[in-house]
């Protein structure tokens, strides 16, 4: 499933994340990634401990765990702090397909990547080319947003970002462990959880919701792993 989360950050909490990373310390992208992926990868990124980072990085963690959307589409456990790259000048970052293992910064753990996300920092017309393209079984999707807005897509997926062939563009991106690791029980979760509030404002306290939902919460107790 392919899904935009729109207006993750407000308006003011845009404005000022993008004043920061105007001035933040940009490294070389192709440190932070396999053996495959560094082949193909050409931006700039900024370092993993950077405060910047660290700051918009849980500024974005908080807005998307009280994003309902987010929340229903994701079945977050696990967030790996946000990381935040750049693309200018030609750079692009070419079909791959993102690790299923990383290490969480500073910290003996790993996370298993199920859930990969975008949010984009820099407005559409502000650059060209860049595009997150993703494929999947009915063939492959470009993705490009306005700023503030993100996308959620199965880590399982492979993808690649268009070179950027005039202006800038800035985005954040994670990586999320599922409550589901599979992708298409994730997407029916999300389907009935979506047509459970849609009956749920036309006809309140009525037993097929309340079956319904049942249904719901049972399917995630089978389903789960926390
Ligand atoms: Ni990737």
């Amino acid at each position: 499933m392919i899904l935009t989360i729109p207006n993750v950050l407000s308006p003011a909490a845009l404005a000022e994340a993008r004043d920061a990373l105007e001035s933040a310390p940009w490294e070389d992208g192709a440190g932070t990634a396999g053996h495959q992926a560094s082949l193909v990868k050409s931006n700039r990124q900024l370092p993993a401990g950077d405060p910047v980072a660290r700051r918009l990085g849980a500024m974005i963690a908080q807005a998307l765990g009280n994003h309902p959307l987010f929340v229903s589409a994701a079945l977050p456990l696990h967030f790996l702090p946000p990381m935040f790259n750049r693309y200018e000048g030609g750079g692009e970052y070419g079909t791959h397909v993102d690790g299923a293992i990383r290490r969480v910064p500073g910290l003996d753990r790993t996370i298993r990547t199920d859930v990969s996300c975008t949010l984009f920092f820099a407005d559409p017309e502000e650059y060209d080319g860049g595009e997150l393209v993703i494929e999947d079984t009915y063939g492959a999707h470009s993705v490009k947003l306005p700023a503030g807005h993100a996308v959620v897509y199965p880590s399982t997926s492979l993808h690649r970002v268009n070179p950027v062939t005039r202006g800038r563009r800035i985005a954040s991106f994670m990586w999320i462990q599922s409550l589901v690791r599979d992708d298409q029980r994730r997407a029916m979760l999300f389907d009935l959880d979506c047509a459970i509030r849609d009956l749920g404002t036309e006809r309140s306290g009525d037993s097929p919701v309340v079956t319904l939902t049942g249904i719901y919460h049972n399917l995630l107790r089978q389903w789960a792993e926390t």
